[in-house]
């Protein structure tokens, strides 16, 4: 009798998940949305690591970029030793760990002394290696491998000139794919012309048949993989796209809704506006999402947002502008007059938003110049905007962008706040054992408690069960 019941007990003790999740979370996918980040290589160098990702607001992430070879139709790492190779440290020193994850992994550690399955965690080999190690812990995250970027318009016409040819490319892509564990692919041809656009869609439908093929292989449910692409705000380059095909492959459109003014611009003016405002520009994201919505499903569209502001010296909204803005001490990436959201609004600027707009932006107070991003008032007013047209979610470029040790400030908290809260979150995995309400406010020692109280039960359910089982052999 005894050998009978100690495989169920043992089994019990090991899957005290169960015991852990909160029965009363939703577990409906119905009204859930997706939250996801661009996770990009080389922000490594400002060590910014996938670990600072606060792992409880998100579900899904795109590591970017992986390269394309046009002579041989593969792929690479655009840096593959910090990509596969550089011991990356879990928890470091140059990071204030007031939110989530790492605060996660630690827990997760104690818990590997009592559950069979997790296994301790130890520094990351490679960025890839640190995002599957965040897999472990939140099983239902989805991290996508990117592929392409900026101006890449002629490597993938390239790599897709024949059939032959986009067939090697897309066999690459998933191999390359599987053999690091992502679960899926996101496709960012900036962008396809009248010409190449055919291109794109046979490169979509052989990537959706390689993809179906690899979750056969693998005992998969059909569209377990995700395929993703990304789209630009502009209108008239959105003419090149042939949605009535694309749509029948595409799980989720990225709206890149962001850029649509610059250096290259007239005028200094909003570029991630969500309305029309009255000045020159006609540009916006609402006109591009209604535009899309007539050609795709509600549900495929993830608006997405800029973790960044565009500087323009010059004196207001909607004004002639010379160059960059000076901005002292904060560096701005070279002639592009990007800076990065956690350094705004700049010292000696004055912040507004815009409701008529949905954007915001930053003026010096002595004319200096003028930085157009979104704030958190206007992070909230897309979340309404995504739940009012029930959008597929929202999603940033980029997580180093954002400020997500200043909840208050963090474009991706409000966002989430303004939704309805963690439990608004798609949930692909429904044995994920988080905590969403611990998790919101976790400092070290709630969230530490919380892993206590956790080990506690399970201890409380072994010493019973062997009670029982004494009782019951006697
Ligand atoms: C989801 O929404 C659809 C349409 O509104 C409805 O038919 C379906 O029953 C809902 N499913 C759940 C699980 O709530
Ligand atoms: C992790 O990396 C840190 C910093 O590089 C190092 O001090 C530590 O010993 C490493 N820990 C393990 C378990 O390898
Ligand atoms: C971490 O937080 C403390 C206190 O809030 C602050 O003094 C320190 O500068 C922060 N460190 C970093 C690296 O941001
Ligand atoms: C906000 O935008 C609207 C529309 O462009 C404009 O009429 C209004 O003056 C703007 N308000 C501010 C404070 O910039
Ligand atoms: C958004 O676009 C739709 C369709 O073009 C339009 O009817 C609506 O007024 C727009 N919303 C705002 C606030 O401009
Ligand atoms: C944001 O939070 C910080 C720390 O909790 C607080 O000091 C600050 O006043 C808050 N800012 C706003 C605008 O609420």
């Amino acid at each position: 009798m005894l050998s009978r019941l100690l495989p169920a007990l043992i089994s019990l003790c090991a899957s005290h998940g169960g015991l852990a999740s909160n029965p009363e979370v939703p577990k409906s996918n119905n009204d859930t949305f997706v939250t996801a980040l661009y996770y990009t290589e080389w922000s490594f160098y400002n060590k910014h690591y996938p670990v600072d990702i606060p792992l409880s607001h998100i579900t899904n992430i795109y590591y970017a970029f992986a390269k394309i070879d046009s002579k041989s139709e593969g792929t690479y790492w655009g840096d593959e030793k910090v990509a596969l190779e550089e011991i990356i440290p879990l928890v470091h020193e140059d990071s204030n760990s007031s939110f989530g994850v790492r605060y996660d992994m630690l827990c997760s550690k104690d818990h590997a002394k009592t559950s069979s399955e997790a296994e301790p965690m130890v520094n990351s080999t490679g960025l890839i290696g640190q995002l599957l190690q965040m897999k472990q812990l939140k099983k239902g995250l989805k991290v996508s491998l990117a592929i392409g970027g900026e101006n890449t318009n002629h490597v993938f016409e390239g790599a897709t000139s024949s059939q032959r040819k986009t067939e090697r490319f897309c066999q690459n892509l998933v191999d390359t794919m599987r053999k690091h564990g992502f679960d899926g692919i996101d496709i960012d041809w900036e962008f396809p012309d009248l010409r190449s656009s055919s291109n794109l869609n046979k490169l979509i439908k052989a990537l959706k048949e390689t993809l179906s093929v690899a979750e056969k292989e693998n005992g998969m449910l059909p569209n377990t993989y995700l395929l993703s692409l990304a789209l630009p705000l502009d209108v008239s380059s959105l003419k090149n796209y042939e949605f009535e095909t694309l749509r029948n492959y595409v799980t989720y459109f990225n709206l890149m809704g962001y850029d649509s003014t610059g250096p290259w611009s007239d005028r200094a003016d909003y570029h991630s506006n969500l309305y029309s405002p009255e000045t020159y520009s006609a540009s916006s994201v609402n006109n591009t999402v209604q535009y899309l919505l007539d050609k795709i499903d509600k549900k495929q569209l993830i608006l997405g947002m800029p973790s960044y502001g565009r500087s323009f010296k010059g004196m207001g909204v909607g004004l002639p502008f010379k160059g960059c803005a000076n901005i002292a001490d904060i560096q701005q990436e070279q002639n592009q007059c990007i800076v990065n959201y956690h350094n705004l609004p700049p010292q000696d600027y004055i912040e507004v938003h815009n409701f008529t707009a949905g954007s915001s932006y930053a003026y010096n107070t002595k004319g200096l110049g003028i930085v157009f991003y979104d704030n958190p008032q206007a992070a909230r007013q897309k979340a309404n905007y995504v739940k009012e047209l029930g959008l597929a979610g929202g999603f940033w470029w980029d997580s180093y962008g954002d400020d997500f040790r200043a909840k208050n400030r963090s474009l991706l908290y409000n966002f989430v706040d303004e939704l309805g809260g963690l439990y608004m979150l798609k949930m692909s995995d429904p044995t994920d054992d988080f905590y969403p309400d611990e998790m919101d406010g976790a400092t070290a020692s709630s969230y530490a408690t919380q892993c206590f109280y956790t080990d506690i039960r399970v201890f409380l359910v072994i010493v019973l069960s062997w009670v029982f089982i004494l009782v019951f052999i006697s």
